[in-house]
């Protein structure tokens, strides 16, 4: 086994611009991987890219809506075309509640539509087509997605929670459907990460004093008192992804500080 744990993969991190994404697709570089670092918004994954340039690894930006199929169609081609296979995707896009604490009653029906969609309709397209293209080339193939705390106990809004345990679901399945193919799929499952753009993008105030007091909160909720990281979750990716985890598939791995099992 090589020194580094992913030398000569080739993988797609989805929402590479941002939190768990960037750290996992800048993570990947460093243990030897080429990435394709995909999100929505094209600026901030040219930004990560620079960063994997920088630092001597390989990578390239591509724009993708993770919500609509032929978006993941031409994002899949891109990894295949720019590097010749296709090894891993890590589908870690998600979006949160909306205006974070709502309850079930105050998601409207665009809320409701926007949160399945992105959040487990970005996972069924991953997956399906990194299968397709693990069939094609006979390879086998390791698929990642991020779940969360939130699909195992009620956590973080309840159509996100929702989502969130369809992510499960599907990994598990996949896992099985895929375990004769040589194909592994695993969920990682963080709980709070206050400094990631997740919270701002729920609408929630994270300046300042509000920061503070979020950060305080979430690590008061971890039996080991600390937020957890984007670093914390791209070093569970990385070994996921590897070889080492070689007959790892099915998990859904709880990078929470003892959260769920409290
Ligand atoms: N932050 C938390 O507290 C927390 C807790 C548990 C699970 N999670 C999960 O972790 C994952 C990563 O979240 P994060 O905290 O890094 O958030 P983040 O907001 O920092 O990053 C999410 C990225 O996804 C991109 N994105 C959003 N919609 C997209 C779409 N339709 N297509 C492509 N890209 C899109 C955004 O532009 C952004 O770069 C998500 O699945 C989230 O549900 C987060």
């Amino acid at each position: 086994m090589s020194g580094k744990l992913l030398e000569g993969k080739n993988a797609i991190v989805t929402g590479a611009g941002s939190g768990v994404g960037e750290a996992a697709a800048v993570r990947f570089a460093e243990e030897g991987a080429r990435v394709v670092c995909a999100d929505i918004r094209l600026e901030t994954v040219k930004e990560t890219v620079r960063r994997i340039e920088e630092a001597g690894g390989t990578a390239v930006a591509v724009e993708c809506d993770v919500s609509r199929e032929d978006d993941v169609v031409s994002m899949v081609a891109a990894a295949a075309e720019r590097f010749d296979r296709l090894d891993v995707i890590y589908n870690n896009v998600g979006v949160p509640t909306p205006r974070l604490g709502a309850k079930l009653e105050d998601h409207t029906a665009e809320d409701f539509l926007r949160l399945v969609g992105v959040n487990f309709g970005g996972v069924f397209y991953g997956s399906k087509h990194a299968v397709l293209q693990f069939k094609r080339q006979g390879t086998g193939g390791v698929i990642l997605n991020t779940g969360s705390v939130a699909g195992m106990v009620a956590w973080g809004g309840s159509v996100y929670g929702a989502t969130k345990g369809a992510v499960h679901q599907l990994t598990r399945a996949v896992a099985i459907e895929g375990a004769p193919f040589g194909i592994r799929a695993n969920a990682i499952c963080p709980a709070g990460m206050p400094f990631t753009g997740f919270m701002a993008a729920g609408g929630l105030d994270t300046g300042g004093a509000a920061q503070e007091a979020v950060t305080r909160q979430t690590a008061e909720n971890h039996p080991l008192g600390r937020p957890i990281t984007a670093e914390d979750c791209a070093e569970a990716a990385v070994y996921l992804a590897s070889d080492r985890a070689a007959n790892i598939t099915g998990v859904l791995l709880p990078v929470d500080g003892g959260y769920v099992a409290k």
